[in-house]
């Protein structure tokens, strides 16, 4: 079972569809700990709603951050990180104590449309405004840079000609409810190997 923190900035809807598909057994995790750097975040209402502990590091120095999560990560025995919707970087202290052991969402099919301030709707209206026709979500191991590391697994959504960002948005994050408790669940049948910077998923 995936002892899962799960970092949030946001409105929290992936957290609370991981939340769903433990309470439906569809994934064999629990969610130890709740992070967020931003004390308003909707998400954290959620969680300690829920009871589950939660961290907010806003305010706080890079450097402290780190050492605080590393603590609070620590003394909740969490062993496996979801990123659902964190916009802030992870302290590399962070990211090297998780290795392989830590996955983000995307709303879109890396390594299109990722990278530094490519978050929530700026990623719609980048694929809106190149004219691609398909469009989808990505979940993928996490390393220092925004948005790049082995693709766990991706599905893709058509783009209609007559969509706006709040429909794209609307129907990638529907496949984001789904692939996301899929993805969480091969690791917690240890199913995921990485060679090589690729990903392979045993039967
Ligand atoms: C989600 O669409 C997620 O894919 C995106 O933020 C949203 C958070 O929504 N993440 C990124 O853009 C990361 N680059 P939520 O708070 O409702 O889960």
């Amino acid at each position: 079972m995936l002892q899962l923190a799960v970092f949030v900035s946001g409105r929290g809807s992936n957290l609370r569809s991981i939340h769903m598909a433990i309470k439906e057994r569809r994934l064999t995790a629990e969610i130890v700990a709740v992070v967020t750097n931003l004390d308003s975040a909707p998400a954290r209402s959620f969680a300690e709603g829920e009871g589950i502990p939660c961290l907010s590091v806003e305010g706080k120095f890079p450097d402290e951050q780190a050492r605080v999560m590393l603590d609070f990560l620590e003394a909740q025995s969490a062993d496996f990180i979801a990123l659902a919707g964190y916009v802030k970087l992870i302290p590399a202290e962070v990211v090297a104590a998780f290795p392989q052991r830590m996955v983000n969402i995307h709303p879109a099919l890396l390594p299109a449309f990722g990278g530094k301030g490519m978050y929530g709707r700026r990623v719609h209206e980048a694929v809106l405004a190149s004219g691609v026709q398909v469009s989808g979500a990505t979940v993928h191991l996490v390393d220092e840079e925004y948005d790049r590391g082995p693709i766990v697994m991706q599905r893709s959504v058509i783009v209609h000609s007559d969509d706006t960002v709040d429909s794209l948005a609307e129907r990638v994050l529907d496949v984001e409810h789904t692939i996301y408790p899929e993805a969480l669940q091969l690791f917690a049948e240890r199913r995921v190997e990485v060679i090589d910077n690729r990903i392979f998923i045993r039967n």
